[in-house]
């Protein structure tokens, strides 16, 4: 049976604080979420901000674009380009790593980002 898990949504920014195309980073609790406004497509992301490959903090300052025939959103770590899907967290790069992804909604010209409740 599928167990639903409520969802927090934390304020995290403005719309304008995100660049275009890019990324910004917020911190909740012990963690970096980074927040992706894809604009080219008119979307947003949110992942940890913690690159698994050599544990940096850096994915908010990569680079973003979409992959294969399904155009897959995804983000390349500025450090080695492990790519990373923004839908699945899957690494795209053929690595055994994933990172973590979050809902992000917009409203009111703020940026929310979807967690869940404790
Ligand atoms: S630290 Fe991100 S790819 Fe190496």
């Amino acid at each position: 049976m599928e167990t639903l898990t409520a969802i927090n949504w934390i304020p995290a920014c403005y719309i304008d604080d995100v660049p275009e195309n890019g990324g910004v980073c917020m911190k909740h609790g012990d963690e970096q979420i980074a927040i992706y406004n894809f604009s080219r497509r008119n979307e947003w992301y949110a992942t940890q901000n913690l690159c698994p490959h050599k544990q940096q903090m850096a994915l908010s300052r990569g680079m973003i674009g979409s992959s294969g025939e399904d155009c897959e959103p995804k983000v390349a770590c500025p450090f080695h380009k492990k790519t990373f899907s923004l839908l699945s967290g899957e690494c795209l790069t053929g690595d055994d790593f994933s990172i973590k992804t979050y809902p992000v909604k917009v409203a009111d010209g703020k940026v929310y980002v979807g967690v869940n409740a404790a």
